[in-house]
């Protein structure tokens, strides 16, 4: 009947789904070998849904030839003991066959975003990741789905996709975790030698001093801002760049060198300082995302 006509998408959602919280599904994608960064996003998905939904499933087609997909850690049974430690209700932990069956004939890839910082220097990393976490939504579908600012293009890639395409999902950034002395918590941490884990303390350290500066420094400009951080990891003899920049956030554009700071600030805008360094075949990746005020 026309009374029941639904016009707007977010009020077709609320009428199917009913609005008991407690039946909410959280939904926590990871590639497994589970550390606190994988711990924080399931205690936000067990705080804020019914049930959680956690996957562990090493991404075949997001990683490019020569990167680390034969070597990338694993532990199923550490990772399940996590799982049940956080109180996570379903695991699912498929093989690639399973996810990939036949030769694939659709993938989904989000322009603009991906054009720079990781997806410049990863060709195709972010089609796998679009198609594999379009594929766990219908799989698992989620009324949440939980992400770590630690991969904060991935973030705003997979916001892109969800509202350009209406998927029935709300992706819930969430804080970086990282150790007592500043680095990044990350399953590729464990490659790292016991020189290179130390030096790797260089991006996290040029990072903060750069907020301060951001925050602080009437002078500040996007472009000084990246020289200083560049140099800051450059002093190191073993860190090798694959990038240093500073956008807008969630957009992704390069800022105005003119405008400068004072001028972003005015506009209220949010910008991000991203990184990419190797130490030996180990690429760590790390950000810094700020509100102008
Ligand atoms: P993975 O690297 O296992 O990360 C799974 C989730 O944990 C991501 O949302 C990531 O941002 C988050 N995470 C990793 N380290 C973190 C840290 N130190 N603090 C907070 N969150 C952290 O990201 C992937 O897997 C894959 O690309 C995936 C989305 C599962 C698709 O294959």
């Amino acid at each position: 009947t026309i009374a029941e006509a639904r016009a707007f998408i977010a009020e077709l959602r609320e009428q199917r789904r009913g609005k008991d919280a407690g039946n909410l599904v959280g939904f926590v994608p990871t590639m497994g070998y589970l550390h606190e960064g994988h711990a924080s996003l399931l205690r936000r998905s067990r705080q804020e849904s019914g049930i959680s939904v956690l996957s562990i499933f090493v991404n075949p087609i997001q990683f490019g030839p020569g990167e680390d997909l034969e070597r990338y850690p694993r532990s199923e049974e550490a990772d399940l003991k996590l799982a049940e430690r956080e109180g996570v209700d379903v695991v699912f932990l498929p093989s690639v066959q399973e996810m990939y069956p036949e030769e694939r004939k659709t993938t989904v890839t989000v322009t603009g975003v991906t054009e720079r910082l990781c997806g410049a220097s990863r060709p195709g990393h972010f089609d796998g990741v679009a198609t594999v976490v379009s594929k766990l939504f219908n799989i698992v579908k989620p009324d949440k789905a939980f992400f770590g600012a630690k991969d904060a293009q991935q973030v705003a890639v997979l916001q892109k996709m969800v509202n350009d395409l209406d998927m029935d999902v709300e992706i819930v950034p969430c804080p970086i975790v990282r150790e007592e002395d500043g680095l990044a918590l990350s399953s590729r941490n464990v490659y790292l030698s016991e020189e290179q884990r130390r030096e790797a303390l260089v991006l996290s350290r040029s990072l903060r001093e750069a907020s301060v500066r951001i925050e602080n420094d009437p002078n500040a400009t996007p472009r000084r801002i990246v020289e200083d951080v560049t140099r800051a990891i450059q002093a190191s003899p073993i860190a090798e760049i694959d990038y240093v920049e500073m956008l807008s956030f969630p957009d992704l554009e390069p800022l105005d060198e003119e405008l400068g700071l004072t001028n972003l600030r005015k506009a209220g805008g949010s910008v991000i300082l991203a990184l990419a360094v190797k130490f030996g075949s180990t690429r760590l990746i790390d950000n810094a995302i700020m509100k102008l005020k």
